[in-house]
């Protein structure tokens, strides 16, 4: 970490200390220390394929096969990773009353697997599957056994708890977050391209109500220049050395 770099974890160490109110949005690079592959980065999900074809609406409804490998596969991950210190970090601010809400774009519940409380997940939960037809939701281990897609009580299919593409975010949920982002006199985005809306649209709410924006990242974001102070690097390591 260069001279500058030191300057302004101080600057974010004075601003977290000083804030009423801090909000902190994760997405993807939250996890990538805990084993998990992000979307955009060289290694992500994305790379060389097309989400549309996968995580959405219309590849449940015609690439059952492709949809369900896919998913199949993120589900078990998450049975072989956990949180990482990054995680455990955030709970402890929380816990001292340096951050007020955890605002999470991932959907492998590491922020509560590391005992934070109040987290608002935008795009659901991979922990859940729910049936297509009747609604009703089991726990996601179920998907890795055989016919584990099949609901026991409808015959419906059974697809995880998570938005796709092409599905609404759960209007409650991001109502809560937009009214956090509103609160916030701090908000610090961690892990995340901030490419996918309305979640990219949360940094924004908080600024037009006057917040500071720290965005921490190891690549460029949307709002690179919108950004108070901008930390580059990996969040395990940053998290590190921010001494509250
Ligand atoms: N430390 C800091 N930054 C990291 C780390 C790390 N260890 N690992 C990855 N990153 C950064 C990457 O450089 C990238 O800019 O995290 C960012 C992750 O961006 P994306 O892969 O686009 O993930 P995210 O922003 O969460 O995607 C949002 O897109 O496909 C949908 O539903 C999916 O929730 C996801 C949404």
């Amino acid at each position: 970490m260069n001279q500058e770099e030191r300057q302004t974890l101080r600057q974010v160490e004075n601003l977290m200390k000083k804030s009423q109110y801090t909000v902190v949005l994760t997405g993807a690079g939250m996890s990538t220390e805990s084993g998990l592959p992000d979307f955009r980065s060289q290694s992500g999900l994305w790379q060389g394929k097309n989400p549309e074809e996968i995580a959405s609406v219309q590849a449940l409804e015609r690439n059952r096969e492709e949809f369900l490998s896919f998913y199949r596969k993120r589900i078990e991950q998450l049975e072989r990773y956990a949180p990482h210190s990054g995680h455990e970090r955030l709970t402890q601010w929380q816990r001292q009353g340096y951050v007020q809400r955890i605002i999470t774009q991932n959907v492998d519940g590491f922020h509560q697997h590391a005992t934070s409380h109040g987290v608002l997940e935008l795009h659901g939960t991979l922990r859940e599957i729910r049936c297509q037809q009747c609604e009703r939701t089991f726990s996601s281990e179920r998907y890795l056994q055989e016919q584990g897609e099949v609901c026991s009580h409808c015959q419906g299919f059974l697809r995880p708890s998570v938005v796709l593409f092409g599905e609404s975010l759960d209007a409650e949920v991001i109502h809560h977050a937009f009214e956090e982002a509103r609160k916030a006199e701090l908000f610090i985005v961690m892990g995340s391209s901030l490419q996918v809306s309305p979640a990219n649209m949360l940094p924004m709410e908080a600024l037009n109500e006057g917040a500071v924006l720290v965005i921490i990242n190891e690549g460029e974001t949307q709002l690179d220049d919108a950004a108070h102070y901008r930390l580059h690097g990996k969040i395990g390591e940053i998290v590190s050395r921010i001494t509250l």
